[in-house]
């Protein structure tokens, strides 16, 4: 994540992408990988620098889950529900997550640390329950192993 504002973000996906409302999905996903979330000041830039109303960039914002309208923490845990998980315990270790971490899935700890989030399928069912940490794959998990690798964020 960088410190960069929505406003520098957006004038530089314009410069790449051009004009037009066809930017707004682009500029979304530009503010949401570096910001971490897209913010309703962004929201308010994009539409200005794509021409659309507020409301419209909003609409689109709210429909795809894969942008986060809250700050995210600096790492995100993405814990596996889909059937091979879930029968592997994947639930236990979400328990043992959300009480290790005090948050529920969708929730950020109080020092910006830790978004616990659950997903589905992560193409690592054979070596189920499995999560994802940032952009590292965990498997074969247990609740305590779980907890570890949380507790080793810094
Ligand atoms: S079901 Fe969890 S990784 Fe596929």
């Amino acid at each position: 994540m960088t410190n960069r504002k929505p406003a520098e973000i957006v004038a530089e996906g314009v410069r790449r992408y051009g004009s037009g409302q066809g930017i707004v999905m682009q500029l979304l996903a530009d503010i949401n990988n570096e910001s971490g979330h897209v913010s309703e000041e962004a929201m308010r830039e994009v539409a200005k620098a794509a021409g659309v109303s507020t409301a419209e960039v909003q609409s689109v914002a709210t429909f795809y889950s894969f942008f986060s309208l809250e700050p995210r923490g600096r790492h995100i845990v993405r814990l596996c529900e889909t059937i091979s998980c879930d029968m592997k315990g994947s639930a236990a270790i979400l328990a043992a997550l959300e009480k290790e971490l005090g948050i529920a899935p969708g929730q950020t700890t109080p020092d910006g640390k830790v978004t616990l989030e659950t997903t589905s399928c992560l193409g690592l069912c054979d070596q189920s329950p499995a999560m994802l940490v940032d952009n590292t794959p965990h498997s074969r998990l247990t609740p305590e192993q779980a907890c570890e690798i949380v507790r080793g964020l810094k």
